[in-house]
């Protein structure tokens, strides 16, 4: 990343116009908000559905059914993560944000990888940028952290990451065991398939934008995860849109909720049931937004389809059988184009 295309510094300069590589082709730019067309995405109750009554529980399934196949997003309400959990991670994000580009600058996200502070899936000086810095760490399998890129500054910063995403594995965890009973599926299939599931972290920061009628946040995309967990800081604009029924639909964040999206693993598997949905980051004139996101996916060695239970007849099989490595590796270097990427699985 160089220095104009850090948008934190440039939006220091405070410009009046927009440099060309941030500015999209006509059909790329977000159309004006039309609120009488937005509606809210599922909300899903997590201590109904773990320790409900028989029936609350089976209500909370159900709306969890209609949530994955209809909407591929929903926000996960009491979802038992200590609130100071969610602060804290929140606290030290921002401050590494706020740190000076120098500082930022000693964990380089290396062209070509996800990992550093920079802009990731940019492959070609013709292609337009994201009007934002990220800045993204692997977790789990140890394996694949690179420690170097762990910061010293905010003090904090490596431990309360570690305590946080220990907390929404179990989530994760959580929410697939109950994905599958609305599949009709034993509850731990996911977990076997998925052996030792790989974990990583990104923060998005996305600092206001004089032009945001010219510009996108984080260009469409599906997310190659079999799930992500978003959590949307308190303040922040209304940043995330997910393509649904052709229109660009609003993600309005509910406090202390985090935002649950289905991603390409689990498409394959369910041969197409459930969609991993194209999303979205726009920005805003004068307020800033960060999110916090985590992406959960299975172990590279792991060879996926869809599942036998989801093919028949009436429902064809979509995708072949793949390497997830292997779509890992073709996912994190290309560019984010939509559900492009998920073309690797036909
Ligand atoms: C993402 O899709 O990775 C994040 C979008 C957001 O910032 O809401
Ligand atoms: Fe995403």
């Amino acid at each position: 990343v160089g220095h104009i295309d850090d948008v934190q510094e440039l939006r220091k300069e405070k410009p009046t116009t927009i440099p060309e590589r941030f500015v999209r082709n006509r059909a790329e730019r977000p159309e004006p908000m039309v609120l009488s067309s937005s509606r809210d995405i599922p909300v899903i109750n997590f201590s109904k559905l773990i320790k409900g009554n028989k029936d609350e529980q089976y209500d909370e399934v159900s709306k969890l059914r209609t949530a994955c196949e209809d909407w591929g997003f929903f926000q996960v309400v009491n979802h038992e993560i200590d609130l100071s959990l969610l602060e804290g991670i929140e606290k030290v994000a921002k401050d590494f944000f706020m740190l000076p580009l120098e500082e930022k600058k000693k964990y380089p996200m290396l062209p070509g990888t996800v990992q550093g502070y920079g802009q990731a899936f940019v492959f070609s000086e013709d292609q337009k940028l994201d009007w934002c810095n990220m800045f993204a760490l692997g977790l789990e399998p140890h394996s694949i952290r690179i420690p170097k890129l762990w910061p010293k500054k905010p003090a904090g910063l490596s431990e309360t990451v570690e305590v946080y995403s220990r907390e929404i594995r179990k989530l994760c965890e959580s929410l697939l065991k109950y994905i599958a009973m609305t599949l009709d599926l034993k509850g731990d299939v996911f977990e076997e398939m998925f052996g030792t599931a790989v974990q990583a972290v990104r923060m998005n920061y996305y600092p206001p934008c004089p032009r945001p009628d010219l510009v996108l946040g984080l260009s469409p995309h599906s997310d190659g995860s079999a799930l992500t967990v978003l959590q949307q800081v308190k303040g922040g604009s209304v940043g995330l849109q997910i393509l649904k029924d052709n229109t660009w639909v609003p993600v309005q964040p509910i406090p202390n909720a985090l935002v649950i999206n289905i991603g390409d693993t689990i498409e394959v598997l369910t041969n197409g049931r459930y969609k991993s949905v194209e999303h979205r980051a726009v920005t805003h004139r004068e307020i800033d937004r960060l999110s916090i996101v985590t992406f959960y996916a299975p172990s590279y060695e792991v060879e996926l389809g869809p599942m036998p239970e989801m093919v028949d007849e009436n429902n064809p099989c979509k995708y072949r059988r793949y390497n997830h490595g292997e779509y890992s590796k073709h996912y994190v270097t290309n560019k984010l184009q939509g559900k492009k990427t998920l073309e690797f699985a036909k």
